[in-house]
């Protein structure tokens, strides 16, 4: 039985006093969040502390967007995977898109993250997706990085999001029944039974829909993560497909 995931990644937004006023917020909403689901926010590093601080307490956990694809110590700017799991890390987020596309991030180095984060005990939620084309050879050859390094086991424990680019922050997320047709052939790639997500555009109204699917666990959020009601109406409909 896969446990359902819900993680909000927030990228570059909020301040201090808006990270506070939304976790505040969401903590009063999911007070009614059961063992049935995972949620997970992750803000940006530097909030880490202070969203620590926030949830200490309540059910909600935490993640990081980013984590040093080296363990060297020389890697001025970058953030370890101690580092994270001291400010109480329970998830990193590794090789996003817009991580892919603005920083040129690569299958090999994203692989080198996804072994630390494991090593360090955090579990790595692995982002794959398509620009276009061909998504099935885009995913499978960015999967295949990390077992061609670690293994087919390297997945037992950690989390894929599929992230097809053109649906994510566009409000045009991926149909339903696509969403399912790719998961299911991610887990045929993997073998395993990982826990696979979703992310691009899930929004409370579609949200219940695409986490009904077989192969779905879950949802990697973005823009609806920054919404305490919209991310909380997005985990009940989580909790509420799980408890079916
Ligand atoms: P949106 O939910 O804003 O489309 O973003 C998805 C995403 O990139 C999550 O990592």
């Amino acid at each position: 039985m896969r446990k359902p995931l819900v993680a909000g990644n927030w990228k570059m937004n909020l301040d201090r006093r808006t990270a506070v006023d939304l976790l505040t917020h969401l903590k009063s909403l999911l007070h009614d969040l059961n063992d049935e689901v995972d949620v997970v926010v992750c803000p940006p590093s530097v909030y880490l502390d202070l969203a620590s601080l926030e949830i200490k307490l309540s059910n909600i956990k935490m993640g990081a967007q980013n984590v040093a694809a080296t363990t060297n110590q020389a890697a001025t700017g970058e953030v370890s995977a101690e580092m994270l799991r001291e400010f109480g890390c329970e998830y990193v987020i590794i090789g996003h898109s817009e991580r892919r596309a603005m920083l040129g991030e690569t299958d090999k180095q994203i692989a080198a993250k996804f072994a630390i984060a494991r090593d360090a005990g955090i579990t790595p939620i692995i982002c794959v997706g398509e620009e276009g084309g061909d998504g099935l050879a885009v995913v499978s050859s960015q999967l295949r990085a990390v077992v061609d390094k670690l293994g087919m086991q390297a997945f037992e424990n950690a989390v894929i999001a599929y992230e097809p680019v053109w649906a994510i922050g566009t409000g045009k997320s991926a149909s339903p029944s696509q969403v399912q047709e790719m998961h299911e052939h991610i887990r045929e790639l993997v073998t395993t039974d990982v826990r696979i997500v979703y992310g691009g555009s899930v929004k409370p109204e579609n949200a219940e829909e695409i986490f009904a699917q077989h192969d779905v666990d879950g949802g990697l959020i973005g823009g609806a993560s920054l919404k305490a009601q919209d991310f909380s109406d997005i985990c009940h409909a989580a909790m509420s497909v799980a408890g079916r």
